[in-house]
């Protein structure tokens, strides 16, 4: 029930501080310590490599995860789109561990894969939200995202679960691996200023509202840069305001720009720029320039510590590694108003179906 909500996706997003805060209580003990199954963690440490697979935002959710697994466990990490996957198997390290993430434990495209998986015999994790899943049930570990129903079609609140528990994972697969930044990785405090983070976020609803009408209301296409694991939270922005609000939006490493997609930008094209990373911060901020001076109308997110005079909106600062639990909020919260702003059915945008069961 969407209570006095207009759309569903509005309070996925509204529910996501007590999503952080459900996962902190349900996978951490009283001191702050993972408490994740055993034998799930000696089966992730006898790998030589882990395999996230997903599609849309559960892949995209995954390249956040990468980062997390190699930073805190230091163990190798690729991430694949399922559909490539399936039928373009690269070639696997001695010892891989899979990891399939899925709201909805269906994707047909992700299926395939773990079925290839069963049939070689390697190990696997499902993180989902649906107990009792597919892919939760074939998979020989599963871990539940408990963000509760997502209706939406727009994947909100499982993309903050899915990466809260990869972190807690890391962390625990660090602390057995013996990683000192694992160690030092304190996931209860994180968690919780996250939580508090975004609960600051979606209380400036009316700011990101103005601000989607400014920059994304008039223009058909859009851009999303940013460095590193901000430029896995651009694709993951873009698509979002893709699928609801149909503008033509693209995430990009904001360095590659001027390597020819800079050749699209006109005057007052929106280019949106996530700065999060203190290593990266001056050179997403010269791409701006750059596109800035070819006309674009630029728009900065910035995480407090290295935010500047001007930027647009600046986050709450957390931990590097988990910035994009709060980035991806504003991002959710623009392509949402966009949508509803157009008269367009946020909930259930055209050709699209919840879950996708055909490959
Ligand atoms: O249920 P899954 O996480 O496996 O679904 C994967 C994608 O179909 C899904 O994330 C899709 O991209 C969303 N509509 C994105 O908002």
């Amino acid at each position: 029930d969407k209570g006095t909500y207009p759309f569903y996706m509005l309070k996925e997003v509204d529910e996501q501080p007590n999503v952080m805060r459900k996962l902190a209580q349900t996978y951490l003990s009283e001191h702050g310590e993972p408490q994740i199954d055993d034998k799930l963690i000696k089966a992730m440490q006898a790998a030589d490599r882990l395999y996230i697979i997903g599609a849309g935002t559960s892949y995209h959710a995954g390249l956040v995860g990468k980062r997390l697994f190699e930073r805190l466990a230091h163990i190798p990490t690729e991430v694949h789109v399922s559909s490539e996957f399936a039928y373009e198997q690269p070639m696997l390290a001695d010892k891989p561990f899979f990891i399939f993430l899925t709201q909805s434990g269906e994707t047909a495209d992700s299926r395939e894969v773990l079925v290839n998986v069963n049939d070689a015999g390697y190990p696997s994790l499902t993180i989902t939200n649906v107990q009792n899943s597919t892919l939760s049930r074939e998979a020989s570990y599963t871990l539940l995202l408990h963000a509760g129903p997502e209706i939406a079609v727009a994947s909100t609140k499982a993309y903050t679960a899915q990466i809260a528990l990869e972190a807690i994972l890391a962390k625990a697969l660090g602390e057995v691996n013996g990683q000192i930044v694992a160690q030092n990785f304190n996931i209860r405090q994180q968690l919780g200023l996250v939580a508090t983070g975004m609960q600051a976020i979606v209380d400036e609803k009316a700011k990101i509202e103005d601000l989607a009408n400014n920059y994304l209301m008039k223009s058909n296409r859009a851009f999303y840069i940013g460095r590193g694991i901000d430029h896995a939270v651009s694709l993951e922005a873009a698509l979002k305001l893709k699928e609801i609000s149909y503008v033509q939006a693209e995430g990009f490493a904001s360095g590659e720009l001027k390597h020819g997609t800079i050749a699209l930008i006109e005057k007052d094209t929106p280019v949106i720029g996530f700065i999060t990373q203190a290593k990266t911060a001056g050179l997403t901020r010269s791409n701006l320039q750059e596109t800035m001076a070819r006309g674009a109308k630029t728009m900065t997110i910035v995480r407090e510590g290295l935010a500047i005079d001007g930027d647009t909106l600046v986050l709450p600062d957390v931990d590097e590694m988990l910035m994009p639990l709060l980035t991806v909020v504003p991002a959710q919260l623009l392509a949402y108003y966009t949508s509803l702003n157009k008269g367009l059915d946020v909930d259930k945008p055209r050709n699209l179906a919840k879950s996708v069961t055909v490959e």
